[in-house]
């Protein structure tokens, strides 16, 4: 759709911003989506907030639905008469939940199907990219897993072996050289331990820099960069352990000032957006998430395009959002009118920082279990959670409620502590404070988030 065309439901949308009544309803039930709704809540635009279908502390800031699939999501909205949905995670854009919702005329924000296999296919992206010029560290595309070791066997450099598909965030496993390389293959590719996504890896050269999660919002023609956040991936402390989706987060970022984020744009963002809607196609709506390394080559720094997700972050977006003055409606509001560049964004200076409980070694019914990102035991008691300050926010990434109404864990991630200071150290100080506060069995958390 071109930004010159005005479809009817924003016409719909737009009435019902003018009056002030609007029905926002988020798709998601982790931390990020706890986020999401929260910043609707604050909007003066909105009468009511609903989530599909969230979790037990979602529910204390919205109404959660008990509906997943995303046929019976945009049956709710339409029964509903939902003013605006905006999409969370990955998987039910990736399965054309926004595809569903503009046939049937409601307003939703979020990459379409096709624009969603940025995401759901690392092969095809990186070739995108590189026809684009796009910098990308050199690569090669596999589905025999016997060619794929021959390959690493043959580079002489240390590579990232990635799953094409969907992994939650796990499946890039970082190489140290080719007998970790030939594991990582067997376990893509052949153990499946990602399922199908395995099918097909992508083998990158390992690039040696600084990593960066930046994110923007996107109307399909103009791009608004939003404030970085810092993602902690690995389990434990000093990056040591397996990749989780993120342990925990803080922004602002130390180093990206004025001239990485015009770099940024103009390298990468800008010329991907053009890119891929003139030569491929591609019209990108929402909100845009580049997984960069930078690389000092000479006097300037090159931003190379790791990964591409179609969504905010988690638990970055636990850290952004709450930075965000801007109303998130009138973001919103601007993305699906294609006029994204009249609504600067305002952020707050001050320091937010994330601090993400999940669910650690425990004993089960079986054995020890070692604990998120592996096995981990759910459905235990969470204590202490309502005697955090309240200068704090704490977003729910998997709780539930059990059979005496406790609260209880249903998830790896549990939920994030979210503090502000006017400084790192100061904001840093007051969530470990506050986390000390809470417990659950097995209740594990990194001790060294915003340690510099
Ligand atoms: N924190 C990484 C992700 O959301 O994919």
């Amino acid at each position: 759709m071109g930004s010159g065309e005005f479809p009817a439901f924003l016409f719909l949308f737009l009435e019902a911003v003018g009056k002030g009544f609007m029905k926002v309803l988020v798709v998601g039930s982790g931390g990020r989506d706890h986020a999401i709704a929260w910043k609707f809540a604050q909007s003066r635009r909105v009468k009511k907030v609903y989530v599909a279908h969230g979790n037990a502390g979602i529910s204390r800031t919205a109404q959660c639905v008990d509906v997943q699939a995303p046929e019976a999501i945009v049956d709710f909205a339409e029964k509903e008469r939902i003013d605006l949905t905006f999409v969370g995670p990955e998987k039910p854009l990736s399965a054309g939940i926004v595809d569903l919702f503009e046939s049937r005329g409601l307003a939703i924000i979020g990459p379409d199907r096709r624009a969603s296999r940025l995401e759901s296919s690392k092969c095809d992206t990186k070739v995108m990219l590189r026809k684009l010029g796009i910098p990308v560290p050199e690569f090669a595309v596999f589905s025999d897993p016997d060619q794929a070791r021959a390959y690493v066997r043959s580079v002489g450099y240390p590579v990232v072996v990635k799953a094409d598909g969907l992994a939650a965030g796990k499946g890039s496993l970082v190489c140290d050289d080719v007998a970790d390389a030939e594991a990582a293959i067997h376990e893509i590719m052949e153990a499946k331990i990602f399922g199908e996504a395995g099918s097909r890896v992508d083998i990158e050269k390992r690039l040696y820099g600084r990593e960066l999660s930046f994110f923007c919002f996107s109307d399909g023609y103009s791009l608004a960069p939003m404030v970085a956040a810092q993602d902690y991936k690995r389990a434990y402390d000093n990056d040591q352990g397996k990749n989780t989706g993120g342990m925990g987060s803080y922004s602002p970022h130390p180093w990206l000032d004025e001239a990485l984020v015009r770099t940024i744009m103009e390298r990468v963002a800008e010329p991907l957006i053009q890119g891929i809607r003139e030569k491929y196609e591609i019209f990108y709506r929402g909100v845009l998430y580049l997984g960069l390394m930078l690389v000092q080559e000479g006097t300037a720094i090159t931003p190379y395009v790791l990964e591409i997700n179609i969504r905010l972050g988690d638990p970055e977006a636990q850290v952004i959002l709450p930075r965000l003055e801007t109303d998130l409606v009138d973001v919103c509001e601007a993305i699906l009118a294609g006029r994204l560049k009249e609504v600067p964004l305002r952020w707050d200076p001050r320091y937010r920082l994330c601090l993400i409980a999940v669910s650690g070694r425990t004993k089960g019914k079986k054995g020890w279990y070692k604990g998120y990102p592996d096995r981990y035991k759910i459905g235990v008691p969470i204590y202490g959670l309502d005697t955090v300050d309240p200068g704090c926010l704490v977003f729910h990434s998997g709780t539930g409620w059990g059979d005496d109404g406790e609260l209880i864990t249903t998830g790896g991630r549990v939920f994030g502590i979210v503090s502000t200071g006017e400084t790192l150290e100061e904001a840093r100080a007051f969530a470990y404070r506050e986390m000390e506060k809470v417990t659950f069995e097995g209740m594990y958390y990194r001790k060294d988030i915003g340690r510099e």
